[in-house]
């Protein structure tokens, strides 16, 4: 979601352009409606080229990389304050054209500065929020003359989070700010650059310095100087070799990311398994801080809630601790006034950086109130930076919008940490959870083999012609229905409920009528009560199609049967959602859908 980047050079160069489209083309995963890219040439002269669309068609349109000058700033905007039209898109000029500026996230008074900026006779030229960001900086500028202290005046005007940059005509600097969005500074030999998004920094250059929350940095090409927005205060703070690699995505043969990294779930569960046989530490020290909550609070988003309610339960079942899982937007109001030092937070979110999850963490993180583990699969991130331990899952980058491989591996750090907790505490499940872990990869790819077939059937003889439906789960498997349900919405664009399967009848039954589709993922273990909860909806012609490995009683009940292979019923999960997320794919494909950019979605949602 939004992303912005700004680099400088020492002279013109001929192929500034080229770098900003690669550092574009890094942020693109994040999700985005417009593109657009400014360029300063050391006499002053600027170009400015955006519009709506998607990012290779402006690079194209705009010849972009033929842009040149000394300083380079490009952004990508998911739409929130305006429409993606050209107007709308960043970055900005100021009411002069002599200072060009854009941002990443979510100036919430955007239209009472509209109005404010207009009387006072700024030219507005545009609904989007990054726009008042630039005007409320050129206000003080134009009576300062003082990039520094304009930025410290220019941030009380502005309510909400967001990282910005900013350049003034005759000035070989860029300034940049973060304020609760997420910023990195890149070190290279010839430029310095800012960008949202590690990623597209780390293709130019390991040397990272870290910005933390209310700091700005003042850049040229060879040197930086970190400021405390508030005060002003200088700050020191020395660059470090960042051991990050970028993986480069590409689709390997495949027809869409999607369907690659639901193949990729076999080798990173692989992977993830082998990086916790071999580092130990982290979750040592997960497992002494949560074995001494008293209460402990899973908080997340999306896909990340709902891998978290499958870890909930194998927290609770193996490991015996109790667990709570929130959705991180509803934490602070339901939670956020009864946390104290003897609970925990432990935060799940793939991207670190989302705005949900990051409100909670902030005022427990300014309080002290109690600790916070994240799970993350950016490590560098703003959630990981804000917690005291983190769990990497170490999926690798995840170029789908829908998330697939990350919860995959978001259940098997669960698992795993469940049974190390077990061990420590002397559970006897612990042996035998640790022995069914190893197996994780190759169920995956039993189920992908035997299973791929028969849910793309699925999908076109059922899904395709159903407008409605809902997934049903219950026990360890409801979290595997709310994944499910979610993958269909997002690249199906149907309505598709997830529902625990016992609340079913208390309301929502009524929609079944003759051949009303249902997908239920379940698990043999919980058979007695599936199968009345089957029996509800098959009894008024509803169309169960059930998901699990063989059971007898599923096989006479359900009016269809996706089999997955046999595995334990902690495992099911792992083998459900690859269907779940099987049908989905090719439910969106079928439909003529680009399942990896579904519309109005961004991967990394950095807004409230
Ligand atoms: O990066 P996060 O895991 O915190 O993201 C939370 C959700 O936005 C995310 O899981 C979303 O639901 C998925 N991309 C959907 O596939």
């Amino acid at each position: 979601m939004c992303g912005v980047f700004g680099i400088v050079f020492a002279e013109n160069r001929s192929d500034l352009g080229e770098y900003l489209v690669k550092a574009s083309r890094k942020l693109v995963y994040r999700g985005y409606d417009s593109a657009g890219f400014a360029t300063i040439k050391t006499d002053g002269s600027t170009q400015l080229k955006k519009g709506p669309g998607k990012l290779e068609t402006v690079i194209e349109q705009f010849h972009i990389q033929k842009m040149s000058g000394s300083r380079g700033i490009v952004q990508l905007r998911w739409a929130t304050f305006g429409e993606p039209t050209e107007a709308n898109s960043q970055p900005h000029y100021d009411s002069d054209g002599d200072i060009i500026g854009a941002h990443n996230g979510n100036i919430v008074n955007t239209s009472s500065l509209i109005e404010a900026f207009k009387r006072d006779g700024y030219t507005v030229r545009s609904q989007n929020d990054g726009e008042m960001v630039v005007h409320a900086f050129e206000k003080y500028f134009n009576e300062t003359k003082d990039p520094l202290l304009s930025m410290q005046k220019a941030q009380t005007m502005l309510k909400g989070d967001y990282a910005f940059i900013v350049g003034h005509q005759h000035d070989n600097h860029l300034l940049a700010v973060k304020k609760g969005s997420s910023l990195y500074v890149g070190i290279g030999k010839d430029f310095i650059a800012c960008s949202s998004d590690l990623a597209s920094l780390l293709q130019f250059t390991n040397k990272i310095v870290d910005i933390h929350d209310g700091e700005m940095i003042y850049y040229n090409h060879e040197h930086y100087q970190l400021y405390d927005l508030f005060s002003g205060a200088k700050i020191e703070r020395e660059p470090y070799l960042s051991p990050i690699k970028v993986e480069e995505a590409n689709l390997e043969g495949f027809a869409h990311y999607m369907k690659k990294e639901i193949h990729e779930q076999i080798i990173k569960t692989r992977e993830l398994t082998e990086l916790l046989n071999h580092d130990p530490h982290t979750l040592d020290e997960t497992s002494k801080i949560l074995s001494k909550a008293n209460r402990i609070f899973i908080v997340a988003s999306g896909t990340s809630y709902h891998a978290s309610l499958i870890g909930s339960y194998y927290l609770n079942h193996i490991a015996r601790l109790k667990t709570q899982v929130v959705i991180a937007g509803q934490f602070n109001e339901y939670y956020g006034h009864l946390v104290d030092n003897n609970d925990v937070v432990f935060c799940v979110s793939q991207s670190g950086e989302t705005k949900d999850v990051v409100n909670v963490i902030n005022p427990i993180r300014d309080q002290k109130l109690c600790p916070i583990i994240s799970m993350v699969n950016i490590i560098g991130s703003s959630i990981a930076h804000k917690s005291d331990i983190t769990l990497n899952i170490a999926a690798g980058v995840e170029t789908s919008v829908p998330a697939t491989k990350t919860f995959m591996n978001q259940i098997l750090l669960f698992l795993y940490l469940s049974a190390y907790i077990a061990k420590q505490t002397g559970a006897p499940e612990a042996e035998e959870v640790f022995s069914i872990i190893g197996t994780i990869p190759e169920l995956i790819a039993k189920t992908i083999e035997q299973d791929e077939e028969p849910c793309q059937a699925l999908a076109d003889t059922v899904i395709s012609k159903a407008h409605d439906l809902y997934c049903l789960g219950y026990g360890l498997n409801y979290g595997s229905a709310m994944e499910g349900a979610l993958k269909i919405k997002e690249v199906y664009y149907r309505h598709c409920e997830g529902m625990y399967s016992s609340e079913f009848k208390h309301g929502p039954l009524s929609i079944v009528e003759e051949g009303y589709p249902i997908l239920f993922p379940a698990s043999p273990s919980e058979s007695g009560m599936v199968i009345s909860h089957i029996n509800e909806i098959t009894v008024r012609k509803g169309f169960v199609v059930l998901i699990s490995p063989y059971d007898e009683g599923y096989a006479r009940n359900a009016n269809s049967y996706i089999i997955t292979p046999n595995c334990h019923h902690y495992l099911t999960p792992f083998a459900n959602v690859v269907c779940m997320q099987l049908i989905a794919y090719f439910s969106s494909v079928l439909s003529g859908y680009d399942p990896d950019f579904p519309r109005n979605i961004s991967k990394t949602l950095t807004v409230d």
